[in-house]
């Protein structure tokens, strides 16, 4: 199997490889001597058919990213191999990190037989598909706001043979929490920028000593206000159980995931 990777050489600027043996995308941060770059990349990687380059942050409700072609095919879709899972995608249309597939194996370790599952903001499906395959859930709830990664969310249960295992919602969580209440032991809240927004909606589907992973974006001394935030939202008892260091974001800020048990 093809993994991702991120290479940083002499010459080239930083890139990832999203994709599998069979075509691949790079994507690479924003460069002065982009087309040779691409050039190069796709000599060196010849299952690489298209070259991006980073046009902007990430932005918008469907935490999307402008990026221009370089180099190479317009179309930019891809069969992502991540963990024995594959995922159908096209980066310019929905959100997709391989950087975070250790910590999808993370959480699929936790869940236990038959829990119910719900994972909110769930893009292209790759925590939802991770967990059906991996773990062994009654069933898996995917909700997710942008048409589009909807599209590929249901490609991708039927490409990864879980579809009677994973509901696929199109829609907000705020308004789908209503329809849920009280249904899941355990919800993953996988949209850093916002997750405290949506606290509300998760203590409304979390079932009696349901689990909630709650991701944040900040600094290690941080965590004590994300805590307080999250305490301040829940009108339950809450008990905290364990922060885990997810990513490296920025000069000194993580992405952490807290885990917190709601009675
Ligand atoms: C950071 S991405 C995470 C996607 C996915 N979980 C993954 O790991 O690849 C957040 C996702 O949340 C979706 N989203 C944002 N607001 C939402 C809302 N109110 N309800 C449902 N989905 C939402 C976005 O469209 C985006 O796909």
């Amino acid at each position: 199997m093809y993994e991702t990777q991120r290479l940083i050489m002499s010459k080239l600027p930083a890139f990832e490889i999203i994709g599998s043996r069979e075509g691949a995308v790079a994507i690479m941060e924003k460069a002065r001597n982009a087309k040779g770059a691409a050039k190069e990349i796709m000599a060196r990687h010849k299952n690489v058919k298209s070259v991006l380059m980073k046009a902007g942050p990430r932005k918008g409700k469907y935490r999307k990213r402008a990026y221009r072609i370089i180099a190479g095919s317009k179309n930019t879709e891809v069969v992502h191999a991540e963990s024995g899972c594959r995922f159908l995608l096209d980066v310019r249309k929905a959100y997709f990190s391989p950087r975070e597939s250790t910590e999808r194996m993370r959480i699929a370790e936790k869940v236990k037989p038959g829990e119910k599952v719900a994972v909110f903001f769930a893009g292209v499906g790759p925590f939802a598909i991770v967990i059906a395959k991996k773990a062994k859930p009654a069933k898996v709830t995917g909700i997710e706001l942008n048409p589009s990664a909807v599209k590929y969310f249901r490609k991708n249960a039927t490409l990864n043979k879980v579809e009677d295992m994973v509901e696929i919602e199109r829609g907000d969580v705020k308004k789908l929490a209503t329809k849920y209440r009280g249904e899941f032991d355990r919800i993953i809240m996988p949209l850093p920028e916002k997750a405290k927004e949506f606290l509300n909606s998760a203590e409304k589907c979390a079932k009696k000593n349901a689990l909630i992973h709650y991701y944040c974006f900040c600094r290690e001394d941080e965590i004590k206000a994300e805590k307080a935030k999250i305490r301040n939202s829940i009108k339950r008892r809450i008990n905290f159980l364990q922060v885990q260091k997810v990513l490296p974001w920025g000069p000194r800020i993580f992405k952490y995931r807290i885990d917190f048990r709601v009675y």
